[in-house]
């Protein structure tokens, strides 16, 4: 084996050694670099006659071409070894069975609500949201119950500190102070019909949201939700109540059958009050009667702060207990149930 021969060899030796593309680097200066063992052979020619530089510079060509190729292979051969390592580190197994993520969904007492306010909504009634931190005047004075009326103290109040009467300065003890917020905006928005003598659209809405009362135990909790409902017209009745909350329990327990009881009772923003039972025909709760509901004729001087006249005005309201209907209508027991967050229970209703 020739000088040169021996030259390209241990190149391609060097080469193979190399690692990594810096070693490779490295090697290849040994070579080809500025001070390279080829770029010295290339020197050493500068003393040979010209005949003799052309067939000794055609070797050294050859060589340097044939170190370069050695060079380009090792280069591919790194470059290639590194790509099957980066694909084997990034290398998916499809056959793997995908991460499941949690799915939520609605809690029972949303359900319910979507419920009442679908087939209400049927019914031609707006929904109507409002404050929960409420002012004195519209959670009970508005209401006609004034600052020393007993009935104040049938409820557990939540007083905000820092309120004043007139800011507000307590949690809603019920939704009836939807009434007053919600008609008093319907009469805004057509007083000018009213002035002018025309006929105002009728006040259809149900109001359900969150209250508060001091109280807990297996059927009360201190945050609750009621839904509140009122209709007032110049011709509505006691009937269109009976109509079409007869209406609503059959179609929210999807049970036909189910029959309505009005028992008298007292609420200081209605007269005549009533308490509103059913009772189920079949089913695990058949033959009992369930209070569901409270309700009654709107009490003039509540028509009157609503902004109208209680001469030409009449209408029903009532309010109802969203948690307790939940709670018949999936045969639960315990309301806590529905406040604890425990999953378990939860993902019951999905
Ligand atoms: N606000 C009452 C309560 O919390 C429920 C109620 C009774 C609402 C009669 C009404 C009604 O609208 O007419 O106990």
């Amino acid at each position: 084996m020739n000088e040169l021969d021996s030259l390209v060899e241990s190149a391609t030796q060097l080469f193979a050694q190399s690692a990594t593309p810096a070693d490779l680097e490295n090697a290849k200066a040994q070579f080809l670099g500025k001070s390279g063992r080829v770029t010295e052979l290339m020197k050493g020619m500068a003393q040979l006659s010209v005949e003799e530089k052309k067939s000794r510079g055609a070797a050294i060509n050859v060589t340097k071409q044939a170190i370069e190729a050695a060079l380009t292979a090792r280069r591919q051969a790194l470059a290639d070894a590194e790509l099957q390592v980066q694909l084997k580190a990034e290398a998916l197994d499809v056959s793997l069975p995908g991460r499941q993520r949690g799915q939520g969904g609605l809690h029972p007492v949303s359900l319910t609500l979507e419920r009442i306010e679908g087939i209400f909504g049927s019914m031609g009634f707006d929904v109507a949201q409002g404050p929960e931190i409420e002012t004195d005047w519209f959670n009970f004075t508005a209401l006609n119950t004034p600052e020393d009326h007993p009935a104040r103290s049938m409820h557990d109040t939540f007083y905000v500190e820092g309120g004043t009467a007139t800011a507000p300065n307590l949690l809603r003890t019920h939704t009836s102070p939807m009434q007053i917020r919600h008609a008093v905006q319907h009469v805004k928005k057509h007083r000018a019909a009213l002035d002018a003598g025309q006929p105002m659209p009728e006040i259809r809405v149900i109001a359900p949201g969150r209250t508060y009362r001091v109280d807990s135990d297996a059927t009360h909790s201190p945050m609750f939700h009621q839904c509140e409902g009122l209709w007032i017209g110049e011709n509505v009745s006691f009937k269109d109540l009976k109509v079409i909350f007869t209406d609503f329990c059959r179609t929210f327990f999807e049970s036909d059958d189910l029959v309505l009881r009005f028992r008298p009772s007292f609420f200081p923003f209605t007269e005549p009050s009533a308490e509103i039972d059913i009772q189920f025909q079949t089913g695990p709760l058949a033959g009992r009667w369930l209070e569901v509901a409270g309700s009654g004729q709107v009490h003039p001087n509540v028509v009157r702060n609503m902004g109208l006249d209680p001469e030409k005005y009449i209408g029903f309201a009532f309010g109802m207990g969203p948690d307790r209907l939940t709670m018949l209508r999936y045969g639960v027991n315990d309301l806590r149930l529905f406040f604890d967050g425990d999953i378990r229970f939860l993902s019951q209703f999905q």
